[in-house]
């Protein structure tokens, strides 16, 4: 484990764990404030995102900047990683390999951003970190401790720009996230 962010990113810049390694351009390890009180997670990079080497980019990451503006989220005062940091195959879902031999990197991430809240994008990033038994559609919106950490599951928001019904409730679910976010500890 590292306690410095730019150790950590650079101890895993030539990682070939698995075989997401074969066809990266980037790794996307992470951006934004590394004493935030609120960490996002999503899935993994797309074409958009492995080309940049910055998480949420694309399509998907612009609409969530819409939404971050909507309710007073600046997206540096944040800090925004993936469950894999190495762009899957055609933005199939990572592999139970790939999630494992990534699983580390995000757990020392966390480690040293120590969020009070940490925001779930996705079925992906909710399954792998709390647990296959959850189901994002019944869990959404619902806030989740354990061990100190308070877990914000919501919608991917790639599936907004499938189904824009969802985008009341992501924005909604922002909401309950920066009132806690900007509460006291
Ligand atoms: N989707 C994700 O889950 N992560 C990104 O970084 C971009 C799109």
């Amino acid at each position: 484990m590292y306690e410095n962010m730019e150790e950590l990113q650079e101890a895993i810049k030539n990682c070939n764990k698995c075989k997401l390694c074969k066809n990266r351009t980037n790794i996307v390890f992470g951006v934004g404030n590394i004493n935030s009180k609120i960490m996002f997670i999503g899935e993994g990079p797309g074409a958009d995102e492995d080309a940049q080497g910055i998480p949420f980019v694309g399509k998907a990451g612009q609409l969530m900047n819409k939404a971050f503006d909507a309710v007073g989220i600046e997206r540096d005062e944040v800090y925004i990683a993936n469950i894999v940091k190495c762009r899957p195959p055609n933005n199939r879902d990572p592999e139970e390999d790939e999630v494992n031999g990534c699983m580390d990197y995000l757990r020392n991430q966390v480690m040293i951003v120590k969020p009070k809240i940490i925001v779930l994008l996705g079925r992906i990033a909710l399954q792998n970190i709390l647990g296959k038994e959850y189901k994002i559609s019944s869990v959404r919106g619902k806030w989740i401790e354990k061990k100190g950490i308070y877990y914000m599951p919501t919608w991917h928001p790639a599936a907004l720009l499938r189904d824009e019904t969802k985008k009341i409730d992501f924005i909604n679910d922002l909401k309950e996230v920066v009132q806690k976010g900007t509460g006291p500890n």
